[in-house]
């Protein structure tokens, strides 16, 4: 690929303007990027280091989420050169933005990926504005965490995938903690049986709330 002297210098152009970059991606729970996101951006030092700001979301709104994801980029010193809010399939109903991203969206991430290299290699300093409203959103956690079913092999998967340490194995029994549960629903998509769900009644609410989304399809938006 970089068999001339050119592409050797414009590889390595590219390298060292790749190297200065850091990717900041977050998901969307209810609006907002997840408290445990928060703090632990909040650690970073961003001195002299460009950032590209990115939030994930299941087809229904990322509200005030990329604005806050600046925000807190910003107070960490990163200068932002752009930002994107993807879609990915819902976690908590899959049927909504079932399969993306897909073809069709990785092209435009990519295209997106190759004008935020373009933009490194260039003088451009304007400042990247992102929706979002202040005060943001304010996130009311919903108060279940998912449950294993008896049919549970105990082989802890769960425990391994959990972000938050929330679940454990004690007495021969999957234990979740609801104060350290966030429902991000990775033990759930995780379980080898399929056995650790949502509760029933709150899939059910999920379907009624969410379901008008399934015909829906919103496109990712970039901002440079
Ligand atoms: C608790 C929770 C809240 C969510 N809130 C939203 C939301 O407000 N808007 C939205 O479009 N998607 C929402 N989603 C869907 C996620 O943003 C989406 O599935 C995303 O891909 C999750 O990223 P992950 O798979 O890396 O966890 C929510 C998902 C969960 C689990």
């Amino acid at each position: 690929m970089y068999g001339t002297c050119h592409h050797r210098q414009k590889g390595k152009k590219i390298f060292e303007a790749v190297w200065n970059i850091v990717a900041i991606a977050a998901p969307v729970f209810g609006g907002r990027i997840p408290a445990i996101v928060t703090q632990s951006l909040a650690k970073l030092n961003g001195t002299g280091k460009k950032a590209v700001t990115l939030v994930v979301y299941g087809n229904r709104a990322y509200e005030d989420a990329l604005l806050e994801l600046n925000d807190i980029t910003e107070k960490c010193k990163f200068e932002i050169i752009a930002s994107g809010a993807f879609i990915a399939q819902h976690s908590m109903n899959p049927d909504i933005a079932a399969g993306r991203p897909d073809d069709k969206d990785r092209k435009v991430i990519t295209e997106f990926a190759e004008k935020v290299i373009l933009k490194l290699n260039s003088e451009a300093k304007n400042k990247i504005k992102v929706p979002g409203n202040y005060p943001y959103k304010v996130f009311t956690p919903l108060p279940t965490t998912p449950l294993s079913l008896s049919a549970c092999t105990l082989c802890q998967q769960c425990v391994s995938v959990c972000p938050t340490n929330a679940i454990t194995m004690e007495t021969g029994a999957i234990k979740t903690n609801p104060e350290k549960c966030i429902l991000c629903m990775a033990c759930t998509a995780n379980c080898p049986e399929n056995i650790r769900i949502l509760p029933p009644p709150l899939q059910e609410k999920m379907r009624q709330m969410l379901g008008k989304l399934k015909s829906v399809h919103r496109e990712n938006e970039f901002f440079l």
